[in-house]
């Protein structure tokens, strides 16, 4: 898994260097294809308010941004498919975990495009299809499972294959990291921005899982854009204390591009990255953590996590409000950034 993630870094960043020298346009002039129900609704954890004294929880639903199932790689997507539209193209091609809610998200964005869709998936065919492969093989996409395909498989040989069978793709990068991506939470920022005017207090802290990076330089980028002065804290749920270095880095390189790109002059340094990586105790480990923050969010507010990314998130967030790093004066917004298919993959611990 870590393995792909870093391969999607380094196509990400490869992705940077040949947008870097294009031309740029603000945020508004960029290509877009509508595809997710905006704003999402923000809420108030009320009753998880009371029972920890403090401080004020709110939640960010782009659990509900509305494509087969939702997630905050809607957001991405549209940026995304609004650049690949602009090309002759036929096929997305795009890669990721067995589960991965990007894959999902991608093949429904591709069927609402009339577009073939190939993801290549880690691991072998699953005996049973469920969750968000399942999902993957109802929306049309073509799978292919790396292990069968070989430790040489990847992005640029299934488009390689696909030139051969005479169709034209267009690769989006893993977890849909590239500025393109970056550009749907810049956006996310925006709406947060007009949704803040009607809080009685302002947001102080905004928590959500992090992984390939591009959900947290769009919040980043778009905090410069629209002035939020609080803390924009991501979960790192893969990479540990040990990956900081490059994973800042390429949080950095990314941020900058994308800035470039959307005609922001602002230049972005490793410090204005938030990340916690006390969390990262595995990728997709469903441990005492991820459960109880599943049991407890659905139990007391009704509201669906998933145990890899939003669940694991918000037991962090849980974690901290125990060990007393957040004031009773504070607003946290949660970000919930999907991932509830995945819940179905894991029914045996979970029902424990
Ligand atoms: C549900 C969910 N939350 C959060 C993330 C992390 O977003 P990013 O890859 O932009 O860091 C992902 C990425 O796969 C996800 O599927």
């Amino acid at each position: 898994m870590r393995y792909f993630l870093w391969l999607s870094f380094s196509i990400s960043l490869h992705f940077h260097s040949f947008l870097i020298s294009e031309e740029s346009m603000s945020l508004d002039q960029q290509p877009r294809t509508h595809l997710a129900f905006l704003p999402t609704p923000i809420q108030e954890l009320s009753k998880l308010r009371t029972a920890l004294k403090r401080p004020r929880i709110l939640i960010k639903r782009d659990d509900q941004t509305g494509l087969a199932l939702g997630g905050n790689k809607t957001r991405k997507l549209e940026y995304l498919f609004g650049d690949a539209l602009q090309y002759d193209i036929d096929t997305i091609l795009t890669a990721g975990a067995a589960q991965s809610n990007h894959c999902r998200q991608t093949a429904a964005a591709a069927a609402r495009m009339g577009l073939r869709c190939e993801l290549l998936l880690n691991g072998n065919t699953p005996h049973l299809f469920e969750g968000n492969v399942l999902l993957d093989k109802l929306l049309g996409a073509h799978l292919h499972w790396k292990d069968e395909e070989g430790t040489a498989a990847s992005l640029d040989e299934l488009a390689e294959r696909a030139r051969a069978a005479w169709r034209k793709p267009y690769v989006i990068p893993y977890g849909g990291s590239n500025v393109f991506g970056a550009m749907g939470y810049v956006n996310a920022m925006i709406e947060l921005a007009e949704q803040q005017k009607l809080l009685t207090q302002p947001i102080t802290h905004i928590v959500f899982a992090s992984c390939s990076g591009a959900t947290h330089v769009g919040m980043v980028v778009g905090a410069a854009l629209t002035h939020f002065s609080g803390t924009i804290l991501g979960i790192s749920v893969d990479y540990d204390a040990s990956q900081q270095a490059n994973f800042e880095q390429g949080l950095v390189d990314l941020a900058n591009a994308t800035a470039l790109k959307i005609g922001i002059a602002k230049r972005f340094i490793a410090e204005e990255f938030t990340v916690s990586y006390e969390y990262a105790k595995g990728y997709g480990v469903l441990g005492e953590l991820e459960h109880d923050a599943v049991h407890r969010l659905a139990a007391q507010e009704g509201i669906l996590l998933d145990p890899v990314y939003s669940g694991r998130a918000f037991g962090a967030l849980l974690d901290m409000i125990a060990k007393g790093y957040f004031s009773e004066d504070d607003t946290v917004l949660f970000w919930h950034t999907g991932g509830t298919p995945a819940l179905f993959s894991y029914a045996e611990k979970l029902a424990e």
